[in-house]
């Protein structure tokens, strides 16, 4: 006969432990409009996940815990304002539950990099905790959990390539055909805070020096239907790019490298300093990044291929 552990544990996802994996995401286009009330800018963007990972193992504790490696991982937050552990404990609320898990963390995604590192991780932890600890919430009440967390986090659970509004959190996915686009993506040494390149666009416009917004997205939505990296190379824009370039004035030199290298286009990857260059296929990628390290204009330089599904069991 069971006792009485065993005949409860049906109520349990999994002991674990729980792998998932998580993309980064860059924007293809990203158009910032006024600032609201609340203090965010209204967005309309369209969001892109790439081939360029974090891991987060998850397995049951009698605790919140967690360890992390690899990539900027001593940068991070190990408290309270982690945002993988206060992932796992909006989940916890949501589904009224102890937040009860030991996580790892392996990262590979560069923190403070435009390529949205940390709401990946919170994205991660939502759909592990949400396995191990078997609540089997539907996509969307984990994207409105997501959407607490910030503004990038419902994407992240998305992945693939994704209509973004309101602060960027009303995410729908674009009708993308399963043709793959090939970028390199080019890592500063030094990281760039968020809210300092969105204020930094704030007094650009305030005093007249920010150029003209890209506007809809209907040219480069209808270019990503055409899958001509031609044409797409013309239709990426970056409202945030003038604000980078304004405080990171030594990116136009990344971005000329990579024009030079023979970039399709090359474009700073949401509040940077990250800068993506979009090739033609993945050797031109791989032949692209090995001419941007030799540069000598970025920290490292990498293909990646998108899109690519977003947080997932693996
Ligand atoms: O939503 P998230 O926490 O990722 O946003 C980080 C910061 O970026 C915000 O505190 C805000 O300063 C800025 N932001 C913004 N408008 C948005 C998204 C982010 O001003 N739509």
């Amino acid at each position: 006969p069971l006792d009485q552990e065993e005949y409860e544990r049906p109520r349990l996802g999994t002991l674990g432990p729980v792998r998932v994996r998580v993309p980064a995401k860059i924007n293809l286009h990203l158009h910032v409009g006024p600032v609201r009330s609340d203090g965010f800018h209204e967005l309309v963007t369209v969001y892109h996940a790439i081939s360029l990972y974090d891991e987060l193992s998850v397995r049951r504790g009698d605790r919140l815990t967690l360890t992390m490696e690899g990539e900027g991982a001593g940068e991070l937050a190990g408290d309270d304002d982690n945002l993988v552990l206060r992932a796992a404990r909006a989940l916890a609320r949501y589904t009224q539950r102890e937040p009860l898990a030991r996580l790892h963390l392996r990262k590979q995604i560069p923190v403070a990099a435009g390529l949205a590192g940390g709401s990946a991780d919170a994205a991660a932890a939502l759909v592990a905790c949400d396995a191990l600890w078997g609540t089997n919430l539907s996509r969307d009440e984990l994207a409105s959990v997501a959407g607490t967390l910030g503004s990038d986090v419902p994407f992240l659970v998305l992945g693939g390539t994704a209509l973004g509004t309101g602060r960027g959190e009303r995410v729908s996915p674009v009708l993308a055909s399963s043709h793959s686009w090939h970028w390199v993506v080019a890592v500063a040494g030094l990281g760039l805070s968020t809210p300092t390149v969105y204020r930094e666009l704030d007094h650009l416009r305030e005093y007249g020096a920010a150029r003209e917004s890209v506007g809809a997205p209907d040219r480069l939505l209808a270019a990503l239907r055409q899958r001509d990296p031609l044409v797409l190379a013309a239709a990426l824009g970056n409202d945030l790019q003038p604000a980078a370039l304004s405080l990171r004035p030594e990116l136009r030199r990344t971005l000329e490298a990579g024009h030079d290298a023979g970039a399709l286009a090359g474009i700073v990857s949401g509040s940077g300093p990250t800068c993506v260059f979009l090739a033609t296929d993945a050797r031109h990628a791989e032949a692209l990044a090995k001419e941007l390290v030799d540069s000598g204009t970025c920290r490292s330089a990498q293909p990646a291929h998108g899109p690519v599904p977003g947080a997932r069991v693996v």
